[in-house]
């Protein structure tokens, strides 16, 4: 797999919507694998079309089945028992399963076949199928660095033999099994903890009878002619594991909803719903195959809601363990600990899982304690501006796409082109659930109003009522310039020379405690934006059409930063004029002057009619100003608040968001 592309993911309100997953990757494997061998054809339905899948799609044709396909569908023509030699080598590229299990088929032929893969698959671990194959008597070459792939695989005869695997591997068992239809005798896998059961369920489903006896697992030998599987329809489910990406996502994220449909649901692989049910997620399964299908599927709705720490080692492990990693990241999205332990295979997955998910976590600013076999997790906000590098891992890529959808910041995943092999609809579903407007444009609030309407403090309120939102006071960014230019001496009267230190500013954004606050070349302003001197510098600042571009392209930027309450005077006409979410909030001039009199007789004696005066200056500048004046943007909603208390404003605000924005959304 080459490392390359890269893409921004920004938070996102809620996650919401429907998906149909692909097929599921461990079925398409195998399913592909066995229908190559069977007596006749044999129709995949749902087959997932990733790179993975396709290169054993490509590997079985290559050794003598015929293959043809039509998008998720299908057709192979079996060779009956035994392979033909491919010429060259077999390339699997990304994938373990591939390999793995395919190896363990083709140590059964009279030939001998060579196997290769990209960059990490010929790093792992290949010894732990060497050793039993070779102990039924095959011949096995690995020519990789340290008991690595490329292999060489076959041309010996195999005779059965009983063996209790070291790890806890279906992939380890599945190739036993394999081989052991071409073995003389009854081959037994002695599995330390249960794994996936795919290919004992798919080997009964063609006919070959699999017996299990707790933690054994047999089948007997055909000898070299291999077995007699029968052809037929096989419907791959869909793909628990590229499920768990949004399972994840929206269990995390209080007011989300997903509905997941066409899910496998086969109990060696949804291990991580019991673990979110024990966080407090709000997960219901509704069952759409037979009770008694061998590969159960059906549909996973997720209500997001507050989630708590747990602890996940023992049996649990296998049946998650492709799912680690985002039950990190629900760990970081919990409230207190999450424990990982007993899944020290994780560091010889498609990268050293434990490692990459460390590193993933602490990018976006998450405590996470590595240990040899897990990592302790403390949930905490999870910061966006960061960047995570996949190395060349899909599921990490995955998983780093999902902290910036639900942590509080957009975040830059670095090598994701990985994604293809297994998941290659995953930005397409992504988009599916991110509840973001045309455009792509975050949920964006705005609410305008002449001075002392009472905007400021109904935004924030509406902020916090909306509980993932970020308040943006888009004033003080005019007032920030304004600050700027008196600290830099620069004559706020001159249009040019204003315009000139606005290009040599660095203005960065960033957010705390529900705001979105920024800084100039490095320092907060702060409470220095809120003095008389800038009081009077901002108007001449906010009239200038170089300083209102600017500050639209900053205001516009943020909704990288997620759910925005923005307030101001032009922030529905100007800034976001395709929110459909715009408020414009006024009350009377004798309620205004009241207002504003009210807010300042706690520092000074001024009297009412000052007050009056100074508000009828403002909003003959606010209305007359040339460039975006303050006026009702269209499709606001109009709420006159003189005869209204707070409440009953941000209530108003708050119910309309919620009726209106879910169409939107
Ligand atoms: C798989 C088994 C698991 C899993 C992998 C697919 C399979 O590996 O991590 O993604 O299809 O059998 P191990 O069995 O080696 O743990």
């Amino acid at each position: 797999m080459t490392a390359t592309g890269s893409i921004t993911v920004a938070p996102c309100s809620r996650i919401a919507g429907e998906l149909r997953m692909p097929g599921d990757k461990s079925v398409s494997h195998r399913a592909a694998m066995l229908a190559a061998l069977a007596n006749g054809s044999s129709t995949l339905s749902g087959f997932l079309a990733s790179e993975d899948c396709l290169n054993t799609l490509s590997a079985v044709e290559a050794l003598g089945a015929g293959v043809e396909r039509d998008g998720t569908t299908v057709t192979i023509t079996g060779t009956g028992g035994t392979f033909r030699p491919a010429e060259g080598a077999l390339d699997l590229g990304n994938s373990g399963t591939g390999m793995r299990l395919l190896a363990g088929l083709l140590a059964g032929q009279t030939f001998e076949t060579e196997l290769t893969g990209d960059a990490s698959l010929c790093s792992r671990p290949m010894r732990r199928i060497q050793e039993p194959l070779e102990a039924m008597g095959a011949h096995v070459t690995l020519t990789g660095d340290t008991g690595t792939a490329p292999m060489r695989v076959g041309g010996a005869p195999l005779h059965a033999i009983s063996y209790p695997l070291p790890v806890a591997s279906a992939q380890v068992k599945s190739c036993i099994l394999l081989a052991g239809l071409y073995a003389e005798g009854t081959t037994t896998v002695i599995e330390p903890r249960p794994t996936r059961d795919h290919t004992e369920q798919l080997l009964r489903g063609m006919g070959v009878p699999v017996n299990v006896d707790g933690l054994s697992v047999s089948v007997d030998g055909c000898g070299s002619q291999g077995p007699q599987l029968t052809a037929g329809s096989i419907t791959v489910p869909g793909d628990f594991s590229s499920a768990a990406f949004w399972i994840v996502a929206a269990a995390c994220r209080p007011g989300s909803q997903v509905t997941i449909r066409n899910v496998g649901l086969n109990p060696r692989r949804t291990a991580l719903l019991d673990v979110l049910k024990r966080m407090g997620a709000g997960l219901s399964i509704t069952p759409t195959s037979g009770a008694d299908a061998a590969e159960p599927i059906g549909d996973i709705t997720v209500d997001g809601s507050p989630l708590y720490g747990t602890t996940v080692e023992g049996d649990e492990i296998p049946n998650l363990i492709d799912e680690l990693p985002l039950v990190a990241v629900a760990g970081a999205m919990a409230e207190g600990a999450t424990v990982i332990r007993g899944a020290g295979e994780l560091r010889v997955k498609e990268s050293d899982r434990i490692a990459t998910t460390v590193a993933m976590l602490q990018a976006v600013g998450v405590q996470v304690e590595e240990a040899p076999d897990g990592m302790t997790v403390t949930g905490g906000p999870v910061s966006g501006g960061a960047s995570i590098d996949s190395r060349g891992d899909h599921r990490i890529a995955m998983c780093g796409a999902i902290l910036g959808l639900v942590g509080r910041g957009p975040v830059d995943v670095v090598n994701v082109d990985c994604i293809a092999t297994s998941y290659p609809s995953f930005w397409e579903d992504l988009d599916r659930v991110s509840c973001r407007g045309k455009d792509n444009v975050t949920f964006v609030i705005a609410i305008d109003g002449p001075a002392a309407s009472g905007k400021s403090t109904v935004a924030k309120r509406v902020a916090a009522a909306l509980d993932d939102a970020f308040y943006v006071d888009s004033g003080a960014v005019y007032r920030g310039i304004a600050w700027a230019a008196l600290e830099r001496r620069v004559d706020v009267h001159d249009a040019d020379a204003v315009a000139r230190m606005l290009d040599e500013l660095d203005v960065g954004f960033f957010t705390r405690d529900g705001a979105v606050g920024f800084g100039i070349d490095g320092v907060e302003p702060g409470m220095a934006i809120r003095t008389p001197a800038v009081n009077n510098a901002v108007s001449p600042i906010a009239v200038i059409p170089a300083v209102r571009v600017q500050v639209v392209k900053w205001l516009q930027g943020m909704v990288s930063l997620g759910t925005l309450v923005m307030e101001g005077r032009d922030i529905g006409t100007a800034v976001f004029p395709e929110t459909p979410l715009k408020f414009y909030l006024d009350a009377s001039p004798e309620e205004r002057v009241r207002r504003r009199h009210r807010e300042m007789a706690a520092d000074n004696a001024i009297d009412e009619e000052e007050v009056g005066a100074s508000l009828r200056r403002r909003d003959k500048i606010d209305s007359s100003r040339k460039m975006d004046p303050l006026q009702v943007a269209s499709g606001a909603v109009r709420i006159d608040s003189t005869a209204m208390g707070i409440d009953q404003v941000v209530d108003t605000i708050v119910a309309a968001v919620e009726r209106d924005g879910g169409a939107w959304r």
